[in-house]
């Protein structure tokens, strides 16, 4: 098995830059739009066949040097007993949001091998067929907590941050459930196979430094010291430059960046214990090939004093992205990177 992208998350020598990209299976490949043509988003990631068939898709046509489990961070709270629909253009939407005691209550404790099976199944199926690793992954406590309680995407948070500010007890309670979930759900896919885990925190950045510190990065530090596991640990706090130092504590092998802040600056934070993936700006890849080699050289420099570095974008590839845009840059990161 290639094992750069492994030895860059440890530290250790590569030959090259490993590069992966979030969200790298997905609409903007014809080849998983002509597989969703056929089945709905919720029963394509609970279909092991099919979900481990657009999982391989992004690894063969990009060449890239990871591969993730083709899923989402919402299919475990829709087994805690989260009523969860995808619409096609507004995203995800929860009919039963949380917004009192007895709703926090009612959640259901989750048994992986019961509730979800169709996950360590797909992660057999790739394990058998990958020439690279397999990333697991879940959504963070706090991401979470917020689809829940606003019961999808929001823009101020505001129910979320009324629970906080009104009965941060009944919010610590549902944080500390949420905790329970994902130490047991990354445990399962570490089981079944997964080479690695990323804690995805797309919303840490609607939190200010305090409360970030108080109600997420408690919750964060318990589940990776919980999961108690050799493998590469990536924590991803997404728009959350401010809060770097903060997100150091976490005990991740590996942190992610957005492109809000340098990624030279990031490696200073971060030091010589932590690793950095990141973290191109998504749409640089709209943009020439001139510019994607560019700016991908920049960060191939600017992370020259990481510990290592996992080349990847600042956060998810939207959705109507060239996909001649996106193999330009796996090629860029391989070739200006080769020593
Ligand atoms: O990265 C991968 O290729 C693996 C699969 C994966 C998906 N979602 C597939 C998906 C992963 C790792 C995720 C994580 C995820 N899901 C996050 C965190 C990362 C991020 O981008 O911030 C979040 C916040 C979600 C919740 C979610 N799922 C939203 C908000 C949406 C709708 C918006 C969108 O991007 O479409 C989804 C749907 C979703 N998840 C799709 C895919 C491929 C599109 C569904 C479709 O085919 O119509």
């Amino acid at each position: 098995m290639n094992n750069t992208f492994l030895k860059a998350c440890r530290g250790e020598k590569t030959d090259y830059t490993p590069v992966w990209i979030m969200r790298q299976a997905g609409r903007y490949l014809p080849e998983y739009r002509r597989v969703r043509g056929k089945v709905g988003f919720l029963d394509l990631c609970k279909t092991p066949g099919l979900a481990a068939e657009v999982t391989l898709q992004p690894v063969d046509i990009l060449k890239v040097d990871a591969a993730i489990l083709f899923s989402d961070i919402l299919i475990p709270i829709e087994a805690m007993g989260m009523k969860l629909e995808f619409h096609e253009t507004k995203g995800p939407f929860i009919d039963n949001p949380i917004r009192d005691e007895a709703s926090v209550w009612r959640l259901r404790t989750l048994n992986p091998a019961e509730d979800l099976p169709f996950v360590a199944e797909t992660i057999k199926l790739l394990i058998k067929q990958l020439n690279v690793p397999l990333i697991g992954f879940s959504g963070a406590p706090f991401t979470l907590a917020t689809y829940m309680i606003e019961g999808g995407s929001s823009r101020n948070f505001v129910n979320t941050k009324t629970m906080i500010y009104r009965n941060p007890g009944l919010f610590h309670l549902l944080m500390d459930k949420l905790t329970t979930m994902i130490i047991c759900c990354l445990k399962a896919q570490i089981e079944a196979g997964v080479h690695a885990v990323q804690i995805f925190d797309t919303w840490a950045g609607a939190l200010s430094p305090g409360d970030f510190r108080e109600f997420e990065l408690p919750y964060v530090k318990r589940i990776i010291s919980g999961i108690e596991t050799d493998v590469p640990v990536i924590y991803f706090p997404n728009n959350s430059g401010a809060m770097l130092n903060l997100a150091v504590e976490s005990g991740a092998d590996v942190i992610s960046v957005d492109w809000r802040i340098g990624i030279a600056d990031a490696v200073t934070i971060l030091g010589d214990k932590i690793s950095i993936q990141g973290n191109l700006d998504p749409t640089t890849l709209f943009g020439t090939h001139d510019i994607i080699r560019e700016r991908v050289s920049d960060i191939l420099h600017g992370a020259a004093k990481a510990r290592g570095h996992i080349f990847n974008l600042g956060h998810g590839i939207l959705p109507d992205t060239p996909v001649e845009g996106a193999v330009a840059m796996v090629d860029a990161v391989h070739e200006l990177s080769s020593k």
